[in-house]
């Protein structure tokens, strides 16, 4: 049986992690983020988090029907050897973040059924409550983005008190990791823009908000 991570990211039973397929075509973010660099992303290095991650929890059956989430919450504490840990935490926080990564994202363009936004009012709510105003929060979060020294994302995720924190890991780094709960997550690894942006990731980041669905 196969596992499949679920829209939102993260669990289910039995067996192995499986790509999830994109929810739209490869095309469908141009030209904000181009196709070539959408397919590579997503069957190239997604699908090798995936593959590696599988690789790793095959020695570790008792882990088989622990979600994902619940994995990365427990990392440090689960009887996993060092070697694995770091395997786990690099290759099963790339495919979770990407699977979120792929969600939160939709259409631009008419020709592809966009833009097709799905705001979800209470969040923004809390957004502009948390940041002052959604352009307060956008500005703040690029910035974030921008900052990220090498290879890494940006989070809003949401800490256990419930409340809505920016910030940046390393990496592939899951903000599960910390016992928070991502809610958009940008991924800022330059495989992400490189083809179409090169080195100019502000330049990534100002496009990619047109692609992101959960705000106006
Ligand atoms: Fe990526």
């Amino acid at each position: 049986m196969n596992k499949n991570i679920p829209a939102k990211g993260g669990s289910a039973s039995g067996g192995k992690h499986i790509l999830p397929p994109l929810p739209y075509a490869y095309d469908a973010l141009e030209p904000y983020i181009d196709a070539r660099t959408m397919e590579l992303h997503h069957t190239k290095h997604h699908q090798t988090y995936v593959d590696k991650l599988n690789g790793v929890l095959e020695k570790y059956p008792k882990l088989a029907d622990m979600p994902l989430e619940e994995i990365m919450r427990k990392l440090d504490s689960l009887p996993i050897e060092t070697a694995d840990r770091a395997a786990i935490k690099n290759h099963g926080g790339g495919h979770l973040n990407h699977s979120l990564f792929w969600q939160i994202m939709g259409p631009a363009s008419p020709s592809q059924g966009g833009p097709k936004k799905a705001t979800d009012e209470k969040l923004i709510e809390e957004i502009t409550k948390t940041c002052g105003s959604l352009e307060e929060f956008k500005k703040k979060f690029s910035e974030t983005a921008a900052a990220r020294f090498g290879s890494g994302w940006a989070w809003l995720a949401r800490k256990a008190n419930g409340q809505l924190e920016i910030y940046s890991t390393q990496n592939q780094d899951s903000p599960y990791l910390t016992n928070d709960t991502p809610i958009i997550g940008l991924d800022v690894w330059e495989h992400a823009y490189y083809l179409k942006y090169q080195n100019k990731r502000p330049d990534y980041i100002e496009a990619w908000w047109n692609v992101l669905k959960l705000l106006p």
